[in-house]
């Protein structure tokens, strides 16, 4: 069956987040990691998906429930690939938001065969109404539709095949506490270690057939902020960069003058990053500023600061959250370059 040879050929009607140029979108697919052995770092989650899937496939039943949370670009949709290959089944792919109405979750239900896994992105952002389709069909593979209107309307009750629902959020805070519930297994995925993000990208660069050097492969890791699909995308630029120039192998030098010319500053901070500490700093004189304000000042979604940008300031130490908003660190100041306000004190 073709479906089950190429687990991330997307069912009809299903919706694949296109977040990169279609030429990009097509290299990331190719980069993802097929199996649980190529999945790099996470050591302690893959550890533990090991064992759930292992033991679903002795009892030879569908796995548990399976939600994987984390900040965007770390591996949460490689994941729920992973699970549908190593359960030999296929893999149904669709997203909170594109759902509407309870009857777009039940044809993907009542489409669902025996054993196979759907996935939905961005489950937090799933409309009530269908979330609570998915309660009683997570629990009791049961699924109650209504037919007709009005008076002569009447509920009917549709058993469903079992099934592994596996579910990715950016946002575990948003899950509805019945649906995080409702999951057998809850994963969070961290920031990536520079150890494991060098191994990302040599891999990657051998699938690309990018000859790059350990120096090389550290330096990209290093500004690739934690996450796998950046440390993936510097290498591309890094890669453009060699080519133009002629060289045959990347080394850290290349790498270096490749991601400044991109806007990745030593610490990978890209310009937006750059442009919230700055406000921070000197537009908002180092006071506390709210998620809001923040987003407006920067042109950006209060959303994407708070999942894509803020975690690896806070990790790198450049940003702190406090009860009255954001504030930017000591380190931030030294960072831009510029002086600290009050002598130091954070
Ligand atoms: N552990 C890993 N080992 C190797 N490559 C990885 C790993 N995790 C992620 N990647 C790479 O990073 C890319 C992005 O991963 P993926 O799309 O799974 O992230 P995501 O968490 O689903 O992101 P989003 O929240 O934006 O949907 C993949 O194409 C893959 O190449
Ligand atoms: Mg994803």
């Amino acid at each position: 069956m073709s479906r089950r040879e190429s687990p991330l050929t997307p069912a009809p009607g299903v919706v694949v987040p296109a977040v990169l140029d279609e030429t990009e979108r097509r290299e990331e697919v190719t980069l993802r990691p097929r199996e649980l052995g190529e999945f790099i770092g996470q050591s302690e989650l893959v550890g533990h998906l090991k064992i759930v899937l292992a033991a679903a496939r002795e009892r030879n039943q569908p796995s548990d429930h399976l939600l994987f949370a984390g900040p965007p670009g770390l591996g949460k949709t490689s994941l729920a690939a992973i699970v549908a290959s190593e359960m030999g089944v296929a893999l149904r792919i669709t997203s909170g938001p594109v759902m509407s109405r309870p009857g777009d979750l039940a044809a993907l239900l009542t489409d669902l065969q025996e054993g196979e896994v759907l996935f939905i992105d961005e489950i937090h952002r799933l409309h009530r109404s269908v979330e609570e389709v998915l309660y009683p069909a997570m629990e009791d593979r049961r699924l109650d539709v209504m037919i007709g209107r009005g008076p002569s309307a009447r509920s009917v009750r549709l058993e469903l095949p079992s099934f592994t629902l596996v579910g990715a959020t950016t946002r575990t805070g948003l899950v509805a506490a019945p649906l995080r519930d409702r999951f057998g297994f809850v994963g969070r995925l961290d920031l990536y270690d520079n150890d494991d993000l060098a191994e990302i990208v040599r891999r990657s660069a051998g699938l690309l057939g990018v000859e790059l050097d350990d120096g090389g492969a550290r330096e990209v890791a290093r500004r690739s902020r934690g996450t796998p699909r950046i440390a993936n995308r510097l290498l591309r630029r890094v890669r453009d960069v060699a080519q133009v120039e002629g060289t045959s192998v990347v080394t850290t030098d290349v790498a270096r003058r490749a991601l400044l010319l991109f806007g990745v500053d030593e610490r990978g901070l890209d310009k937006v990053d750059r442009r919230i500490l700055g406000l921070l700093c000197e537009q908002f004189r180092g006071q506390p500023v709210g998620l809001v304000t923040l987003a407006h000042a920067c042109g950006e979604e209060p959303a994407t600061i708070e999942e894509a940008y803020e975690p690896y300031l806070i990790r790198e130490g450049l940003l702190i959250r406090t009860p009255r908003g954001r504030v930017a660190t000591q380190r931030a100041y030294e960072h831009l370059s510029l002086p600290v306000p009050g002598g130091g004190l954070l």
